[in-house]
Formats: structure tokens, C-alpha cells, sequence
């Protein structure tokens, strides 16, 4: 009879009695919305990342669409963004009526190529969403060069990013409005939730108001609502949440680094496969999943299934927004458009990852991968 062995998931929440305790005086304020603890959170959020101000909302997604409808985006307008990406970068404008344009990406970092972003870019182009890919900072001086010069406004992807740093500085601290996601398998995780932050107090104003039903903070009462808005917004169970969270970022972070060096050791004997790069010079990547990318040769179906046979949890990471069943649809795309996107999303699949996974767990899983890739499948 074969020992037992654990199943190994994909990504976990580090939770302990701290949020324990902070949702509970929550509960016990009897505050559950628009309380003091979302204020307190995006002042110590604001503080972590370097910008005058936060807004949180109920998702990144709500960020994200948010920033859109603030820079007035619509039928007719295009927006670049990156093809190999969760569907939020994209459907955020979308939502607004505006028209997806994904350029391909750079294959060393995953983010958008800024050359191919300039090639994109047409007399109706009129914003970019750029996006940091599993935690690594996109290449920001740079379209942040081609969206002065063309005039477009800059939304900044960060959602899987937070505590990442580009040129020395967190993302965040760089000037354009940067959204923050906290779904459980991020490096902060609230259950739900996102913050924007910004470098402009009208932006700031603009995206409190909208959240909460296109409200007025300027007096007139509850029921005074000066523009359209929606219900975007945060509970403060969720923010004391992401307080607890905040307070141990350094150490989430320090922990995730600590585990991303233990697979790219152990992945180091292994053939067929290469490791994700924890950055360069300009880039530190704030570990969000931890993505391999397999050789060509390999059978990836096959590999991941003889993970899973193990108990052990993969995912192919990310396919492309543009190849999803609604886009092919809705806009006519097709493979081909993005080859080097399209290729990397052909090969690439995630092993578990998360805060506290543990060191034999990691082993397992290279040990695993080794055989499945041995076997040539
Ligand atoms: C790159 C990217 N953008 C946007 C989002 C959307 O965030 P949320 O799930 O909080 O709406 C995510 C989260 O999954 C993401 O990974």
C-alpha cells in the first residue's frame, strides 16, 4: 500500500488571529460599511505604495472600470492593452463601448512590448492599460513616454503587483493611477476587493463619488447624487482584512521571494522546463504565481495531467484575452494577431504557489514535474 499523500492547491490565503481579531471589532462596531476602517486602509495603503491617495472598491475590476469611465472613454475610442492578461485589462473599457487593441508582449518580461504599443497606436487610440504581469512591473518609463506623446491616458494594471518595484520606487509612487486587486490568491488577499491609487485629488474625489452611486461629499445629504454612478463599494470587514494584511506585506513578500528561490533551485536539475525571473535592474517582481514555461516539445496537457494525478493542483496561466469565446465573437480575433503572446500562453502553466507553502511540498512538486517531463511526455 502507497503512504497517503496531501494534495498540494494552487494558492492559500496566509490568515491568522490578527484579521481574526480585527474582523471582530468590526462585528462589534457594528459598522459594516463605509465605516472608519476603509479610511484608515487607504491611508496606510496610500502610505505602502507611495501616492497621496487611495479609494478602495469591491474589486480591481471596479478600479480598473472606474479609471475608464473617469477618462471618459467610449464608442469609437481604442485602447491598447496586453493580450496576455486576465480578462478585466481588457473588458474594463470594453464595458465603457470602447475597442480592444492588444499589442504583443515582450517574451523576457510578459508585459507589453512598447514598441509593438507605439505600432498599435491610430488617430482613435486614447488610452493604454498597462498591465504587471504575475507581479513583474511593466516597462512604465516607456509608455509612459508613448502615451505623453500621443496624448493618451495611462491606467496601470497592478493587480497582481502590489509591493513590486520599478527603478527603486514601489509601483504606485510613479504618477499614474495604479489599481490594486486583493482576490484570495494574491499576495494580499480581503475575499473580494481593489484599491486605486492616485496622484490626483480630483481623480480621488471622482472615483469616491462614483463608487458610492455618483454621490456628492459636499453636503446635500444621502439621497444627493451629482453624476451616474454604481455600487462599487468596500465593506469594512474586507478592510480589516486588508489592514492585518498590509501589516505583514514585508513579510508576505519576504516569504514568496524566499519561495520562488526554493523552485528555481530545485528546477535548476530539471530539463525542459525554465523558471520565471525574479527581475532585473529595473523591475523587482512582487511574487503573485509562479509560472513555468515549458519547452516546445513538450506535451503540457500531459505533464499537467500527470501533476494532478498526484494531487497536485496546475493551471495554464494565462491564455490569451483575445482567443477567449466572446472576443473571437465580438471583434473578429483570431490566432495570429499576438504570436509571441500566444505562444508563451501555449506553454506555460502554473505550479502551487503561495505565503506559506511549504518546503517538501515544493520538492514534491519539481519531483513530480521531473518525472512527468522524463517520461517525454
Ligand atoms: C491582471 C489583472 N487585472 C485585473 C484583475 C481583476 O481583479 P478582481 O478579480 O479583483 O476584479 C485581476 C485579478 O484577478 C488581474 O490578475
Amino acid at each position: 500500500m502507497t503512504e497517503a499523500v496531501r494534495d498540494i492547491p494552487l494558492s492559500r490565503p496566509w490568515l491568522d488571529e490578527r484579521e481574526e481579531e480585527l474582523v471582530l471589532e468590526v462585528l462589534r462596531s457594528g459598522r459594516l460599511s463605509l465605516g472608519p476602517w476603509i479610511e484608515r486602509f487607504e491611508e496606510e495603503v496610500a502610505k505602502r505604495v507611495g501616492a497621496p491617495y487611495a479609494a478602495a472598491l469591491s474589486s480591481g475590476t471596479a478600479g480598473l472600470h472606474l479609471l475608464c469611465r473617469i477618462a471618459g472613454l467610449g464608442p469609437g475610442d481604442e485602447v491598447i492593452t496586453s493580450p496576455l492578461s486576465f480578462v478585466a485589462s481588457a473588458n474594463c473599457f470594453i464595458l465603457e463601448g470602447a475597442t480592444p487593441v492588444f499589442a504583443d508582449v515582450d517574451p523576457r518580461t510578459l508585459n507589453l512590448d512598447p514598441a509593438a504599443v507605439e505600432a498599435a497606436v491610430t488617430g482613435r487610440t486614447r488610452a493604454i492599460v498597462a498591465v504587471d504581469m504575475f507581479g513583474l512591473p511593466c516597462e512604465l518609463d516607456a509608455l509612459r513616454a508613448i502615451a505623453e506623446r500621443h496624448g493618451l491616458t495611462l491606467i496601470e494594471d497592478a493587480c497582481e503587483s502590489i509591493g513590486a518595484e520599478y527603478r527603486g520606487r514601489p509601483l504606485g509612487s510613479h504618477g499614474p493611477a495604479a489599481v490594486f486587486a486583493f482576490y484570495p490568491n494574491k499576495q494580499m488577499a480581503t475575499g473580494e476587493g481593489g484599491v486605486v491609487t492616485t496622484h490626483s485629488e480630483e481623480e480621488w474625489q471622482l472615483l469616491r463619488s462614483l463608487r458610492n452611486q455618483g454621490r456628492s461629499y459636499d453636503g446635500g445629504g444621502w439621497f444627493n447624487h451629482v453624476r451616474l454612478g454604481l455600487n462599487y463599494r468596500w465593506t469594512d470587514v474586507q478592510a480589516a482584512i486588508g489592514l492585518a494584511q498590509l501589516e505583514k506585506l514585508d513579510r508576505i513578500l519576504e516569504l514568496r521571494a524566499e519561495a520562488a528561490s526554493r523552485y528555481e533551485a530545485l528546477l535548476a536539475d530539471v530539463d525542459g522546463v525554465t523558471a520565471p525571473t525574479a527581475g532585473d535592474e529595473e523591475r523587482r517582481r512582487s511574487w503573485f504565481v509562479y509560472v513555468v514555461e515549458l519547452d516546445p516539445s513538450v506535451d503540457r496537457a500531459a505533464v499537467m495531467d500527470g501533476l494532478r494525478a498526484e494531487g497536485i493542483a496546475t493551471a495554464e496561466y494565462v491564455p490569451c484575452i483575445h482567443l477567449q469565446p466572446y472576443m473571437r465573437e465580438r471583434f473578429g480575433f483570431a490566432e495570429g494577431l499576438c504570436p509571441v503572446a500566444e505562444g508563451i500562453a501555449s506553454r506555460t502553466m502554473a505550479l502551487p504557489f503561495f505565503t506559506q507553502i511549504e518546503v517538501a511540498d515544493q520538492s514534491r512538486v519539481v519531483d513530480v514535474l521531473g518525472n512527468a517531463l522524463a517520461a517525454g511526455v
